[in-house]
């Protein structure tokens, strides 16, 4: 099967000779939800704005349902709806002539049938005749994405879509992503919001610094690239670690009133058992026992930082052996 959007070593050289993208291999499948992840400047934009035919690549190519963004561009802009990340939102325009232009600019025949749907999908159609500049920020945002789907494309593009946005309007969008996943819409989305990813994502890319890190299913990702930590909690701190333990890899933290193991989420959970016979020859005591994740946001600031993640929430309590 075709994908929705081939990209191959895909370059951007700005014109300043900033490197936004290095080399960038990339397959969004048809029908997914894709969530690019990265910090700031990691040159999410700029891949977005080159298969949106905004912005020129200095190397590579990239294919939208098989047709090449540069040669068969009118057929390419005309399958792709972009919701950009900037808000250019000062219109004197009424919402619907606003929404109803945008359908003209790719040259689709008039369907003021359709622009109602799309209209009443985002809540806007009691807002239809007001003039942009009036509405809410959030409500501006909505008219974005009623542009971007006024030419029913096959692939939408939102660069941060709930970027300052409240938490009802969040989960409105994120209502309106999955209805388009069921419509058979293919979603490549931005977000610093990692929780959106983990909710809404299909597959996952995390980009830094011009280069794709990693791409891969969002279960296998937590599981490929998660860590879990056993914790111990001891009835009495401990001044130092026992030398007897020496063979376990274990660390002392708060204060001496922990013991930790970090190991890899694909790794066995270490011998508890024998672990907690040696502690108790020592005269450790322990308390209590759990296990925890560390979540997508660890993985990514991981990656992206090469850093040690920190421990998230327990997701787990497992009793001791
Ligand atoms: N027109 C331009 N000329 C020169 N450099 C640019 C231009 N546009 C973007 N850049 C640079 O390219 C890099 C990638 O920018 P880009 O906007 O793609 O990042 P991003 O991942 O979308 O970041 P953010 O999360 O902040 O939106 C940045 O360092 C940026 O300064
Ligand atoms: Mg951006």
């Amino acid at each position: 099967m075709t994908d929705a959007i081939a990209i191959e070593r895909l370059e951007k050289t700005y014109a300043s000779g900033f490197q936004a993208l290095k080399p960038v291999d990339l397959a969004v499948r048809r029908g997914e939800i894709f969530a690019l992840l990265g910090p700031n400047g990691a040159g999410k934009t700029t891949l977005i704005s080159i298969v949106c035919g905004i912005v020129n690549p200095t190397g590579g190519r990239v294919l939208v349902e098989g047709h090449d963004i540069l040669r068969q561009a009118r057929v390419t802009r005309a399958l792709i709806g972009l919701v950009p990340q900037e808000l250019t939102t000062d219109s004197f325009e009424s919402v619907i002539a606003t929404v109803t232009f945008s359908r003209g600019l790719f040259g689709k025949p008039a369907d003021p049938a359709h622009i109602e749907r799309v209209l009443r999908d985002l809540s806007l159609w009691d807002k239809r005749d007001t003039q942009i500049r009036y509405l809410s920020g959030g409500m501006k945002r909505r008219v974005l994405i009623a542009k971007a789907l006024s030419h029913e494309p096959k692939i939408l593009f939102l660069d941060e879509p709930t970027a300052g946005v409240d938490v009802e309007l969040r989960r409105d969008m994120w209502e309106i992503v999955r209805d388009l996943k069921r419509k058979g819409v293919t979603v490549v989305l931005t977000t610093h919001y990692i929780q959106e990813a983990e909710e809404m994502a299909d597959r996952i890319g995390v980009m830094s610094r011009g280069e794709l890190l990693v791409v891969d299913e969002k279960a296998n990702l937590m599981r490929r690239l998660g860590r879990k930590t056993l914790i111990l909690r001891l009835a009495e701190p401990l001044a130092a670690l026992p030398p007897a333990l020496s063979a376990y890899d274990l660390t002392l933290t708060e204060e001496g009133r922990t013991l930790t193991h970090a190991y890899a989420a694909t790794e066995d959970r270490p011998p508890v058992g024998p672990l907690l016979a040696d502690l108790g020859s020592a005269g450790v005591v322990v308390g209590d026992v759990e296990t925890r994740q560390s979540s997508l946001e660890d993985i990514f600031v991981d990656l992206v930082h090469g850093g040690d993640a920190p421990d998230s929430a327990p997701t787990t309590q497992e009793a001791a052996a």
